[in-house]
């Protein structure tokens, strides 16, 4: 079956096509940083109606890289949430419209399922219940995943997300946007030990926060005129991903201590490219013996392979959805 699978939720506009929700043929993300740099974050109204001119040409482009055309399509995804509402509405009802000109079904996919069924792609005999850790701009949760389309939502943020703190840092210091890639790079040459900031929340493991790691970080750029960039960003990434592996091992032990055993624990979303993360989710799943399930880098930040993936597991759980559903811009996965 050959999936066509269109992405809005953000700032990027992606289509992708997929056979089988495994063999991926085609991927295009459109990316409108550059739009949104000079806002220092993304602007709702100018991602929807710059999607709305990209959306057809982007579809166009995933099936001219998998050398098929529309007919050859036999189910069409969107996303319908959670997101922005002007960039949402765009590429689910492109998708939608070109199910109804087609005659084909069409299936509404959830945002954050689809970043942690992205998994599958790369990973053979994945099994149940594995711990995935949700990281992006918007979120930042920490899930047990028990089956297929069956989440508890263990753990999230009071406040900021995690990419939102790497952002709002990025933009302090006067670095570019998107922060986290920059502060990523920077913070390799630096000394995570340079700066103690704290690691907040760090007795309450459902919680996480991270404004007040941001605050810390103005402070410390206020009062020590000579701190090296390098060091502000490896010490505040070290106090990021401390705390969000410490949420990790928390579900890690609470599914352990349910007699169900941890199989896997997984990461997904923006954050999840950061090189650090990724190393200390590896150390993470060595500790308990399990696999660690970290996709690819492109596979993390947003895109439509992950939707065409959900969107199949949906298709075969629920069945298709009617052309009348709508977008949902705040569809939380415990609701699934
Ligand atoms: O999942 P995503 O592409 O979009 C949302 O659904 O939010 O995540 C984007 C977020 C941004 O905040 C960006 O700064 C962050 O992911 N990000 C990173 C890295 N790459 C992207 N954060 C830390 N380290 C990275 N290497
Ligand atoms: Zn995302």
């Amino acid at each position: 079956m050959n999936i066509l699978s269109i992405e809005s939720s953000c700032d990027e506009m992606a289509a992708a096509i997929v056979k089988d929700g495994k063999i991926l043929k085609s991927s295009i993300v459109s990316s409108q940083i550059d739009l949104h740099k000079k806002y220092g974050g993304v602007v709702p109204e100018l991602a929807g109606r710059h999607h709305l001119e990209l959306v057809n040409n982007v579809v166009q482009s995933a099936l001219d890289e998998s050398g098929m055309v529309l007919a050859d399509i036999d189910l069409f995804a969107g996303t319908r949430g959670p997101g922005l509402a002007a960039a949402l509405l765009v590429g689910s009802t492109a998708a939608k419209s070109y199910a109804y000109a087609m005659g084909k079904d069409f299936v509404g996919v959830n945002h954050h399922e689809a970043h942690i069924l992205s998994v599958l792609l790369e990973h053979e005999n994945v099994e149940f219940p594995f711990v995935s850790l949700l990281v992006s701009g918007g979120h930042s949760m920490v899930v047990i995943v028990d089956g297929l389309g069956k989440y508890r939502v263990i753990g999230q943020t009071i406040d900021d997300a995690a990419g939102e703190a790497y952002d709002k840092v990025a933009r302090l210091i006067g670095l570019g946007y998107p922060g986290g890639p920059l502060i990523d790079k920077l913070a390799l040459q630096g000394n995570p030990k340079a700066f103690d900031f704290p690691r907040p929340m760090k007795d309450e493991p459902t919680k996480m926060s991270f404004s007040g790691l941001k605050t810390a970080v103005k402070y410390a750029l206020r009062d020590s005129e000579n701190a090296k960039i390098e060091d502000v960003c490896a010490s505040f990434q070290a106090a990021v991903i401390d705390s969000l592996i410490s949420k990790t091992r928390f579900a890690i032990n609470k599914l352990n201590s349910e007699k169900l055993k941890t199989t896997a624990v997984a990461i997904g979303g923006g954050v999840a490219a950061n090189s650090h993360l990724r190393s200390q989710v590896k150390t993470l799943s060595d500790e308990f013996s399990i696999r660690a399930l970290i996709p690819e880098k492109s596979m993390c930040t947003d895109n439509a392979v992950m939707i065409a993936v959900a969107g199949l597991i949906h298709y075969n759980l629920r069945g298709p959805d009617g052309l009348g559903v709508g977008i949902d811009p705040g569809w939380k996965i415990s609701d699934l």
